[in-house]
């Protein structure tokens, strides 16, 4: 028996993540909760034939409350995705890393808030359930829940997650279309670490599990770097006004919450990549502090998930010259992402 529980599951991404989520035979109960319009949505889906029952609430009536109870994994993509014009300037010079942490937590704190609102009901209603964080800037987003929880006295840093996903579908995608064969596409796995915005995407392309065509030129290997890094912006900039990635991420994000609900049934061996707080394992969380050189608390990387969430966090393994510069180019960022979202929660008091 597993309940779901969609945060944010009347918007963009929220209705087809539930869309697939009650596809999921593995669920059996699914609860949406949004500040409108999921009564609708839970209607809709109640007539889809699958397992699951589905339940739409509203804020009236501790609606969030009677979401969250009994729920086994919480996804949540409740919040505002970003506009072009702010993030994308209109030459052609790629969005400054942080622009998209200042977005939402300097000029703008409102993703913060959301989740910082929505992370105290779960720690009230559902600490023990799976978090996945979908809401930007998700390098900040998870260490404001973690800290939310901390000061709940819940938190569990095995059962959090941020969902980097959508970073590792892209990369398998750009990798089959180069390789002319995007039949590949759903079988091609490429580690990416490091975080998820900007330079903080770090895909590791020398370990695809289908490799680049020999000798593929360097310059060629940088734009796909580039176009992993920055994939959101395509689709910010070929939506005009109306969103972000909905789509590709609740493709992304079913699919990783399947492999958590997966490995908490008890198979073994799945592996994917998510920003983690290091803790959630302590030898290989300090191999990976070893291995990045820094004392960073969250960082992407493959995670090997069980039945309590993180049994592991993978080593990143052999780098080539050019991916370690990408991780050294990452980790300020990073650093101060993460530093962004505690901070929000310590001086929210
Ligand atoms: P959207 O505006 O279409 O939907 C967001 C939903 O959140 C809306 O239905 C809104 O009513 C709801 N919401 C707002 N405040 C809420 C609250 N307090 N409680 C519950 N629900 C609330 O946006 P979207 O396109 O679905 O994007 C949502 C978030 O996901 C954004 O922050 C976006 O940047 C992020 N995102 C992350 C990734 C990723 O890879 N992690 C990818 C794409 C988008
Ligand atoms: C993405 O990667 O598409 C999302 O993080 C949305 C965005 O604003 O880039």
């Amino acid at each position: 028996m597993v309940k779901a529980v969609v945060l944010g599951a009347a918007g963009g991404i929220g209705q087809p993540l539930a869309l697939l989520l009650k596809a999921n035979p593995a669920v059996t109960e699914l609860g949406l909760f949004d500040i409108v319009n999921t009564p609708g949505v839970a209607a809709d889906l109640s007539h889809i034939s699958t397992p699951s029952k589905v339940e739409g609430y509203l804020p009236p009536n501790d609606g969030l409350k009677s979401a969250l109870k009994g729920a086994d994994i919480v996804v949540i993509p409740a919040g505002v995705p970003r506009k072009p014009g702010v993030c994308i300037p209109q030459n052609p010079i790629r969005p400054q890393p942080n622009q998209l942490i200042s977005l939402f937590l300097i000029d703008d704190p409102i993703n913060a808030g959301i989740v910082r609102d929505l992370a105290n009901g779960i720690a009230e209603t559902a600490p023990k359930a799976f978090v996945l964080v979908i809401s930007n800037p998700v390098n900040s987003t998870v260490p404001i829940v973690a800290e939310v929880f901390k000061k709940h006295g819940v938190f569990d840093p095995k059962r959090l997650f941020g969902v980097t996903t959508l970073d590792v579908v892209r990369a398998s995608t750009f990798v089959a279309e180069i390789l002319g064969d995007l039949s590949l596409a759903p079988k091609i796995t490429v580690p990416v670490v490091g975080g998820h915005s900007g330079v903080t995407i770090v895909p590791l392309l020398s370990q695809s599990s289908s490799p680049l065509p020999s000798g593929f030129a360097q310059d060629s290997l940088e734009k796909l770097t580039n176009r992993i890094q920055f994939g959101g912006d395509e689709v910010v900039k070929a939506k005009d006004g109306a969103g972000s990635a909905t789509l590709s991420m609740a493709y992304a994000g079913a699919e990783f919450a399947a492999k958590v609900i997966r490995a908490v049934g008890g198979e073994k061996g799945i592996v994917a990549p998510s920003f983690v707080n290091l803790a959630a394992d302590k030898v290989s969380g300090e191999a990976l502090k070893k291995e990045i050189g820094k004392e960073l608390e969250y960082f992407s990387a493959p995670i090997e998930l069980g039945p309590e969430g993180v049994v592991s966090i993978r080593p990143l393994g052999n780098l080539t010259d050019y991916e370690k510069t990408l991780v050294n180019a990452a980790l300020p960022d990073l650093e101060s992402n993460i530093e962004k979202g505690v901070a929000f929660i310590g001086n929210a008091k």
